[in-house]
Protein backbone atom coordinates (compact mmCIF):
# COMPACT_ATOMS: atom_id res chain seq x y z
CA UNK A 1 0.00 0.00 0.00
CA UNK A 2 3.30 2.35 0.80
CA UNK A 3 3.99 1.91 -2.62
CA UNK A 4 1.02 2.39 -4.20
CA UNK A 5 0.83 5.63 -2.80
CA UNK A 6 4.32 7.19 -3.59
CA UNK A 7 3.33 6.24 -6.78
CA UNK A 8 0.73 9.26 -6.79
CA UNK A 9 2.78 12.08 -7.86
CA UNK A 10 4.29 9.99 -10.69
CA UNK A 11 0.97 8.44 -12.19
CA UNK A 12 -0.76 12.10 -11.64
CA UNK A 13 1.81 13.50 -13.57
CA UNK A 14 1.02 10.31 -16.43
CA UNK A 15 -2.28 10.55 -16.68
CA UNK A 16 -2.60 14.80 -16.70
CA UNK A 17 -1.38 14.70 -19.57
CA UNK A 18 -3.82 12.52 -21.67
CA UNK A 19 -6.72 13.42 -23.37
CA UNK A 20 -9.79 11.36 -23.00
CA UNK A 21 -12.04 10.16 -25.79
CA UNK A 22 -15.10 9.42 -24.91
CA UNK A 23 -18.13 10.45 -27.08
CA UNK A 24 -20.49 12.61 -24.52
CA UNK A 25 -24.20 13.85 -24.99
CA UNK A 26 -23.76 17.73 -25.41
CA UNK A 27 -26.95 19.27 -23.62
CA UNK A 28 -27.14 18.31 -19.84
CA UNK A 29 -28.73 19.77 -17.50
CA UNK A 30 -26.92 18.15 -14.63
CA UNK A 31 -24.68 14.79 -13.71
CA UNK A 32 -24.64 12.31 -11.06
CA UNK A 33 -21.81 10.29 -10.31
CA UNK A 34 -22.61 7.10 -8.87
CA UNK A 35 -20.24 5.05 -6.69
CA UNK A 36 -19.55 3.93 -3.38
CA UNK A 37 -16.33 3.10 -1.15
CA UNK A 38 -12.89 4.19 -3.15
CA UNK A 39 -14.49 4.76 -6.38
CA UNK A 40 -17.73 6.97 -4.72
CA UNK A 41 -14.74 9.37 -3.42
CA UNK A 42 -13.83 10.31 -6.95
CA UNK A 43 -17.15 11.77 -7.81
CA UNK A 44 -17.08 13.37 -4.44
CA UNK A 45 -13.88 15.17 -5.83
CA UNK A 46 -15.71 15.62 -9.09
CA UNK A 47 -18.46 17.18 -7.47
CA UNK A 48 -16.23 19.62 -4.73
CA UNK A 49 -14.14 21.18 -8.18
CA UNK A 50 -17.44 21.47 -9.74
CA UNK A 51 -19.13 23.62 -7.20
CA UNK A 52 -16.97 26.85 -7.97
CA UNK A 53 -17.32 26.20 -11.97
CA UNK A 54 -20.06 23.91 -13.19
CA UNK A 55 -23.24 25.95 -14.32
CA UNK A 56 -25.70 22.66 -13.91
CA UNK A 57 -25.12 20.48 -10.71
CA UNK A 58 -22.86 17.42 -10.37
CA UNK A 59 -24.66 15.53 -7.84
CA UNK A 60 -22.80 12.42 -6.18
CA UNK A 61 -25.29 9.15 -5.58
CA UNK A 62 -23.86 6.30 -2.96
CA UNK A 63 -26.82 4.46 -3.10
CA UNK A 64 -29.22 1.74 -5.20
CA UNK A 65 -31.60 2.97 -7.79
CA UNK A 66 -31.38 6.53 -9.20
CA UNK A 67 -32.84 9.78 -7.49
CA UNK A 68 -36.45 10.28 -9.07
CA UNK A 69 -35.29 13.77 -10.60
CA UNK A 70 -32.68 12.21 -12.43
CA UNK A 71 -34.01 12.92 -16.26
CA UNK A 72 -33.35 12.69 -19.77
CA UNK A 73 -31.06 15.48 -19.48
CA UNK A 74 -28.78 14.40 -16.98
CA UNK A 75 -25.70 12.47 -17.35
CA UNK A 76 -25.41 9.20 -14.97
CA UNK A 77 -21.89 8.10 -14.77
CA UNK A 78 -21.72 4.81 -12.99
CA UNK A 79 -17.84 4.24 -11.54
CA UNK A 80 -16.80 1.18 -9.87
CA UNK A 81 -13.01 0.48 -9.69
CA UNK A 82 -14.12 -3.71 -10.28
CA UNK A 83 -17.26 -3.27 -12.12
CA UNK A 84 -18.76 -5.45 -9.78
CA UNK A 85 -19.93 -2.84 -6.91
CA UNK A 86 -24.14 -4.17 -6.46
CA UNK A 87 -25.10 -0.79 -5.37
CA UNK A 88 -23.74 0.73 -8.56
CA UNK A 89 -24.41 -1.69 -10.75
CA UNK A 90 -28.28 -1.67 -9.57
CA UNK A 91 -27.95 2.22 -10.41
CA UNK A 92 -26.46 1.80 -14.02
CA UNK A 93 -29.14 -0.89 -14.91
CA UNK A 94 -31.80 1.66 -13.68
CA UNK A 95 -30.51 4.41 -15.76
CA UNK A 96 -30.68 1.68 -18.65
CA UNK A 97 -34.48 0.53 -17.23
CA UNK A 98 -35.42 4.25 -17.68
CA UNK A 99 -33.53 5.25 -20.98
CA UNK A 100 -30.74 7.68 -19.29
CA UNK A 101 -27.64 9.43 -20.69
CA UNK A 102 -25.37 6.66 -19.17
CA UNK A 103 -21.31 6.85 -18.98
CA UNK A 104 -19.59 4.32 -17.31
CA UNK A 105 -15.98 4.62 -15.59
CA UNK A 106 -14.17 1.13 -14.76
CA UNK A 107 -11.44 -1.57 -14.89
CA UNK A 108 -13.73 -4.28 -15.89
CA UNK A 109 -16.28 -6.78 -14.46
CA UNK A 110 -20.14 -6.56 -14.74
CA UNK A 111 -20.23 -3.03 -15.59
CA UNK A 112 -17.82 -3.27 -18.41
CA UNK A 113 -19.99 -6.34 -19.52
CA UNK A 114 -23.41 -3.99 -19.25
CA UNK A 115 -21.73 -0.76 -20.79
CA UNK A 116 -20.33 -2.65 -23.94
CA UNK A 117 -23.76 -5.14 -24.63
CA UNK A 118 -25.65 -1.65 -24.59
CA UNK A 119 -23.38 0.78 -26.42
CA UNK A 120 -22.67 2.99 -23.49
CA UNK A 121 -19.31 5.08 -23.40
CA UNK A 122 -16.99 3.70 -21.40
CA UNK A 123 -13.93 4.66 -20.23
CA UNK A 124 -11.73 1.95 -18.88
CA UNK A 125 -9.60 2.29 -15.94
CA UNK A 126 -5.56 1.91 -16.80
CA UNK A 127 -2.76 0.56 -14.59
CA UNK A 128 -2.37 -2.63 -12.44
CA UNK A 129 -5.08 -4.60 -11.01
CA UNK A 130 -5.23 -3.08 -7.26
CA UNK A 131 -7.07 -2.01 -4.35
CA UNK A 132 -10.02 0.61 -5.66
CA UNK A 133 -9.05 2.90 -3.09
CA UNK A 134 -5.46 3.14 -3.76
CA UNK A 135 -6.66 3.84 -7.77
CA UNK A 136 -7.81 6.79 -7.02
CA UNK A 137 -5.68 8.41 -9.04
CA UNK A 138 -6.63 6.19 -11.96
CA UNK A 139 -9.66 6.66 -11.67
CA UNK A 140 -9.98 10.80 -10.43
CA UNK A 141 -7.58 11.70 -13.78
CA UNK A 142 -10.21 10.44 -16.73
CA UNK A 143 -13.13 11.00 -14.01
CA UNK A 144 -12.00 15.38 -14.34
CA UNK A 145 -11.17 14.78 -17.60
CA UNK A 146 -14.55 13.58 -18.68
CA UNK A 147 -15.82 16.63 -16.40
CA UNK A 148 -13.75 19.24 -18.13
CA UNK A 149 -15.12 17.55 -21.88
CA UNK A 150 -19.08 18.52 -19.99
CA UNK A 151 -17.57 21.69 -19.15
CA UNK A 152 -18.20 21.21 -15.47
CA UNK A 153 -14.75 21.59 -14.10
CA UNK A 154 -11.57 23.25 -15.24
CA UNK A 155 -9.05 21.09 -17.41
CA UNK A 156 -7.07 19.23 -15.10
CA UNK A 157 -3.86 19.22 -17.74
CA UNK A 158 -3.59 22.89 -16.51
CA UNK A 159 -3.37 21.69 -12.65
CA UNK A 160 0.38 21.85 -10.49
CA UNK A 161 -0.85 19.05 -8.88
CA UNK A 162 2.15 16.40 -10.10
CA UNK A 163 4.21 18.50 -9.12
CA UNK A 164 2.70 19.47 -5.51
CA UNK A 165 2.46 15.65 -4.82
CA UNK A 166 6.22 15.69 -5.21
CA UNK A 167 7.11 18.29 -2.98
CA UNK A 168 4.56 16.76 -0.36
CA UNK A 169 6.46 13.21 -1.55
CA UNK A 170 9.87 14.78 -0.71
CA UNK A 171 8.52 16.07 2.72
CA UNK A 172 6.62 13.35 4.28
CA UNK A 173 8.28 10.31 2.37
CA UNK A 174 9.26 7.42 4.44
CA UNK A 175 12.91 8.20 4.32
CA UNK A 176 12.24 11.42 6.15
CA UNK A 177 12.46 10.12 9.92
CA UNK A 178 10.14 11.02 12.32
CA UNK A 179 12.10 13.82 14.24
CA UNK A 180 11.00 16.04 10.73
CA UNK A 181 8.26 14.42 9.24
CA UNK A 182 4.92 15.97 10.13
CA UNK A 183 2.85 12.72 8.65
CA UNK A 184 4.82 10.12 10.83
CA UNK A 185 4.26 12.52 13.55
CA UNK A 186 0.62 12.89 13.22
CA UNK A 187 0.67 8.71 12.86
CA UNK A 188 2.14 8.80 16.18
CA UNK A 189 -0.79 10.43 17.90
CA UNK A 190 -3.15 8.99 16.32
CA UNK A 191 -1.66 5.59 18.01
CA UNK A 192 -3.41 6.97 21.44
CA UNK A 193 -6.71 9.02 20.44
CA UNK A 194 -9.31 9.13 17.54
CA UNK A 195 -8.93 11.03 14.86
CA UNK A 196 -11.58 13.50 14.70
CA UNK A 197 -11.02 15.28 11.36
CA UNK A 198 -12.71 18.85 10.75
CA UNK A 199 -12.46 20.71 7.45
CA UNK A 200 -13.73 23.44 5.42
CA UNK A 201 -15.18 23.52 1.67
CA UNK A 202 -13.09 21.08 -0.39
CA UNK A 203 -11.38 20.22 2.58
CA UNK A 204 -14.34 18.39 4.33
CA UNK A 205 -14.37 16.34 0.99
CA UNK A 206 -10.84 15.66 1.92
CA UNK A 207 -11.83 14.68 5.59
CA UNK A 208 -13.81 12.19 4.40
CA UNK A 209 -11.13 10.28 2.17
CA UNK A 210 -9.19 10.55 5.54
CA UNK A 211 -11.56 8.67 7.68
CA UNK A 212 -12.38 6.06 4.84
CA UNK A 213 -8.20 5.57 4.77
CA UNK A 214 -8.02 5.47 8.18
CA UNK A 215 -11.00 2.61 8.54
CA UNK A 216 -9.38 0.29 5.70
CA UNK A 217 -5.70 0.75 6.06
CA UNK A 218 -4.92 1.69 9.55
CA UNK A 219 -8.43 -0.25 10.61
CA UNK A 220 -9.36 1.72 13.26
CA UNK A 221 -12.59 4.30 13.79
CA UNK A 222 -12.47 7.94 12.84
CA UNK A 223 -15.16 10.80 12.44
CA UNK A 224 -15.10 13.53 9.60
CA UNK A 225 -17.20 16.54 10.21
CA UNK A 226 -17.38 20.19 8.84
CA UNK A 227 -17.18 23.51 9.15
CA UNK A 228 -19.19 25.02 9.70
CA UNK A 229 -22.12 23.07 10.25
CA UNK A 230 -19.83 21.18 13.29
CA UNK A 231 -20.66 24.65 15.06
CA UNK A 232 -24.28 23.38 14.97
CA UNK A 233 -24.37 20.08 16.60
CA UNK A 234 -21.10 18.30 17.47
CA UNK A 235 -19.51 21.76 19.27
CA UNK A 236 -21.45 20.69 21.88
CA UNK A 237 -20.08 18.07 23.98
CA UNK A 238 -16.44 18.95 23.54
CA UNK A 239 -16.48 20.98 26.88
CA UNK A 240 -18.65 18.61 29.01
CA UNK A 241 -18.26 14.92 27.37
CA UNK A 242 -15.44 13.09 28.62
CA UNK A 243 -14.96 11.24 25.47
CA UNK A 244 -13.02 14.63 24.46
CA UNK A 245 -9.94 13.35 25.99
CA UNK A 246 -9.60 10.49 23.98
CA UNK A 247 -10.16 12.16 20.40
CA UNK A 248 -7.20 13.45 18.48
CA UNK A 249 -8.48 17.00 16.08
CA UNK A 250 -7.36 17.26 12.84
CA UNK A 251 -7.86 20.57 10.65
CA UNK A 252 -7.30 20.22 7.35
CA UNK A 253 -7.10 23.80 5.97
CA UNK A 254 -7.14 25.54 2.74
CA UNK A 255 -5.90 28.37 1.52
CA UNK A 256 -9.19 30.32 0.23
CA UNK A 257 -11.16 29.80 3.48
CA UNK A 258 -13.43 33.22 4.13
CA UNK A 259 -12.18 35.58 7.47
CA UNK A 260 -15.64 34.34 9.02
CA UNK A 261 -14.39 30.77 8.47
CA UNK A 262 -11.24 31.45 9.80
CA UNK A 263 -12.73 33.00 13.07
CA UNK A 264 -15.18 30.07 13.35
CA UNK A 265 -11.66 27.81 13.59
CA UNK A 266 -9.95 30.21 16.36
CA UNK A 267 -13.35 30.33 18.54
CA UNK A 268 -14.10 26.60 17.57
CA UNK A 269 -10.32 25.53 19.38
CA UNK A 270 -11.35 28.23 22.60
CA UNK A 271 -14.44 26.56 23.65
CA UNK A 272 -14.48 22.98 22.09
CA UNK A 273 -11.35 21.52 20.50
CA UNK A 274 -9.16 22.49 23.45
CA UNK A 275 -10.64 19.78 25.48
CA UNK A 276 -9.13 17.10 23.12
CA UNK A 277 -6.02 14.79 23.42
CA UNK A 278 -4.63 17.51 21.08
CA UNK A 279 -4.71 19.06 17.96
CA UNK A 280 -2.83 19.33 14.80
CA UNK A 281 -3.56 21.31 11.91
CA UNK A 282 -2.70 20.34 8.42
CA UNK A 283 -2.13 22.83 5.68
CA UNK A 284 -3.23 25.23 4.63
CA UNK A 285 -3.32 23.47 1.36
CA UNK A 286 -2.11 25.97 -1.68
CA UNK A 287 -2.10 25.84 -5.12
CA UNK A 288 -4.81 25.18 -7.72
CA UNK A 289 -8.07 23.66 -6.64
CA UNK A 290 -7.20 20.02 -7.86
CA UNK A 291 -3.54 20.37 -6.35
CA UNK A 292 -5.26 20.87 -3.17
CA UNK A 293 -7.63 18.34 -2.97
CA UNK A 294 -4.78 15.76 -4.29
CA UNK A 295 -1.83 17.28 -1.76
CA UNK A 296 -4.23 16.87 1.26
CA UNK A 297 -5.01 13.33 -0.23
CA UNK A 298 -1.75 12.15 -0.75
CA UNK A 299 -1.09 13.34 3.02
CA UNK A 300 -3.73 11.61 4.38
CA UNK A 301 -3.01 8.57 2.71
CA UNK A 302 0.36 8.81 4.20
CA UNK A 303 -0.96 9.08 7.63
CA UNK A 304 -3.16 5.98 7.35
CA UNK A 305 -0.22 3.63 6.13
CA UNK A 306 2.04 5.24 8.79
CA UNK A 307 -0.19 4.28 11.28
CA UNK A 308 -1.25 0.69 9.77
CA UNK A 309 2.81 0.42 10.51
CA UNK A 310 2.84 1.90 13.75
CA UNK A 311 -0.55 -0.60 14.81
CA UNK A 312 0.91 -3.77 13.34
CA UNK A 313 -1.35 -3.94 10.86
CA UNK A 314 -1.59 -5.16 6.81
CA UNK A 315 -2.97 -2.18 5.16
CA UNK A 316 -4.17 -3.79 2.36
CA UNK A 317 -6.92 -6.08 3.27
CA UNK A 318 -10.18 -5.18 4.20
CA UNK A 319 -11.56 -8.47 5.33
CA UNK A 320 -14.36 -7.42 6.53
CA UNK A 321 -15.87 -5.52 3.34
CA UNK A 322 -15.24 -8.94 1.53
CA UNK A 323 -16.61 -10.76 4.32
CA UNK A 324 -19.36 -8.64 3.55
CA UNK A 325 -19.81 -8.84 -0.13
CA UNK A 326 -19.47 -12.59 0.19
CA UNK A 327 -22.25 -12.79 2.13
CA UNK A 328 -24.97 -10.58 0.45
CA UNK A 329 -23.72 -12.53 -2.53
CA UNK A 330 -23.93 -11.45 -6.52
CA UNK A 331 -25.82 -8.38 -7.48
CA UNK A 332 -29.60 -8.20 -8.08
CA UNK A 333 -30.59 -8.28 -11.93
O1 LIG B 1 -11.65 0.69 -0.80
C1 LIG B 1 -12.40 -0.22 -1.06
O2 LIG B 1 -12.00 -1.38 -1.31
C2 LIG B 1 -13.89 0.01 -1.06
O3 LIG B 1 -14.21 1.23 -0.46
C3 LIG B 1 -14.40 -0.05 -2.52
O4 LIG B 1 -13.99 1.08 -3.24
C4 LIG B 1 -15.93 -0.15 -2.50
O5 LIG B 1 -16.32 -1.33 -1.82
C5 LIG B 1 -16.53 -0.15 -3.91
O6 LIG B 1 -15.85 -1.02 -4.77
P1 LIG B 1 -15.48 -0.53 -6.25
O7 LIG B 1 -14.60 0.67 -6.03
O8 LIG B 1 -14.76 -1.66 -6.89
O9 LIG B 1 -16.77 -0.18 -6.89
Amino acid sequence: MLGRVLAQPSITERLLRQALQVPLPNFLHGVVVVGMGGSGMCGDLLATLADSTSPVPVVVHKDYGLPKWVGRTTLVVAVSYSGETEETLDAAREALRRDLPLAVMTRGGALAQLAMEHGVPLVQVQGPKMLPRAALPFMVTPLLQLGATLGLVPDPRGSTAALHLRSLAAQLGPSVPFESNPAKQLAGKLLHATAAIYGHGPMATVAQRWRAQLNENAKVFARDLCLPEMNHNDLVPWPVDKGAAGQHVVLLRHQHESERVKLRFVVTEELGWCHAAGITQVGPFEGDPLAALLGAIFYGDLVSVYLAGLRGVDPSPVEAIAALKGRLGGSPQ
